[in-house]
């Protein structure tokens, strides 16, 4: 495992608390080798115990500093070369700007010959259709279904649940922080500023707030449905973006009038990528609350199919990463490459 902040804890309190239940179930007996964070990393060839894993989640800060098993200095990308491991489960931190260094160790994991499970959308909003290729040549899996949605499948629910339909658009509230804060603007009159520290205490937003209420994160989101569902190879550059940064109370007000509210939607059609504020019927499914996300396909069989969950947090974006590994789990024991 790479990176070991909020997902990456949660990872490991997942595989602690389930252990016995996933072996039991799934016939899936995941063991953690190796964590590597900033300050180095803990190695153990033949696994982590569950309470081991439990206590290097409590020590905390620097992870390295472990009397038995801890490398300080050691790098991600050293561990990633020298421990034997299947699966390299990479939550470092999105950057939108060179995807660095979650890039590299995605790359290295796949020259190595190591499936990723991912919930980084740096390097999948920047460069999706290379990697999803360069995964595809060295015959090795990349899984990232904590990265739309966070633990609400909906990656899955499409690629899966609908496969026998054909999806033709689809349009979301993908970002949590920024559907927090008109919800709390729209229906509590809250100012902007105010709302965004509310989110930024929620643990919602992201490091750099104008990843949220930019677009940014919406836009990578975009990305990486269209790449996956539609088969667009599309990339950042691609998204139309425009943020909610001026989005006011009176226009709000004045939609409401309408039995309207205005939220960032994106959305991928016939006519390109977008991300930008949208007026929609308070009736629409679509139209959820607080840090909710939700997603609309249209199909062309099954009609609107519309999926509402929690977008972000640790423990639900680790769930997603649980939901990958057992993926990649059932496509090994049936030995088919897709
Ligand atoms: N900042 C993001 C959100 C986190 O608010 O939805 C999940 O990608």
């Amino acid at each position: 495992m790479v990176g070991f902040g909020v997902v990456g804890k949660g990872v490991a309190t997942i595989l602690a608390r389930r252990y016995a239940e996933k072996v039991k179930g799934y016939g899936f007996n995941p063991k953690v080798v190796a964590i590597a964070d900033i300050d180095g990393t803990v190695v153990n060839p033949r696994g982590f115990k569950p309470e081991k894993l439990e206590a290097i989640k409590q020590r905390g800060y620097p992870i390295s500093a472990d009397p038995d098993f801890g490398h300080p200095g050691m790098s991600a990308l050293e561990v990633i070369d020298s421990v034997e491991a299947e699966v390299v489960v990479e939550v470092t931190p999105v950057n939108i700007k060179d995807a660095e260094p979650a890039l590299s160790h995605i790359t290295r994991a796949f020259k190595t010959g190591k499936h990723i499970v991912t919930t980084n959308k740096g390097p999948l909003a920047l460069a999706m259709p290379a990697l999803t290729e360069l995964a595809d040549y060295n015959n090795v899996y990349l899984r990232f279904s904590g990265t739309v949605g966070g633990g609400t499948p909906m990656l899955e629910f499409a690629k899966r649940c609908l496969a026998g339909d054909k999806i033709l658009a689809i349009k979301g509230i993908l970002n949590g922080t920024t559907n927090y804060i008109l919800t709390e603007m729209s229906q509590n009159r809250v100012a902007f500023q105010k709302a965004l520290k509310n989110a930024q205490n929620l643990g919602y937003a992201e490091r750099e707030p104008s990843m949220d209420i930019d677009g940014f994160d919406t836009a990578c989101k975009v990305v990486i449905l269209a790449n996956w569902i539609l088969n667009k190879k599309i990339t950042l550059k691609d998204v139309s973006r425009t943020g909610i940064r001026n989005v006011s109370l009176q226009a709000l007000d004045k939609a409401s009038k309408r039995g309207n509210t205005i939220k960032l939607i994106g959305s991928i059609n016939g006519e390109g990528a977008t991300v930008k504020p949208t007026e929609i019927p308070k009736n629409n499914a679509l139209c959820v609350s607080g840090v909710l996300n939700a997603v609309t396909f249209f199909t062309e069989f099954a009609g609107e199919q519309t999926l509402v969950g929690r977008g972000a947090g640790g423990m639900e974006t680790a769930s997603a990463v649980l939901r990958d590994l057992l993926d990649i789990r059932h496509k090994l024991a049936s030995k088919v490459f897709t």
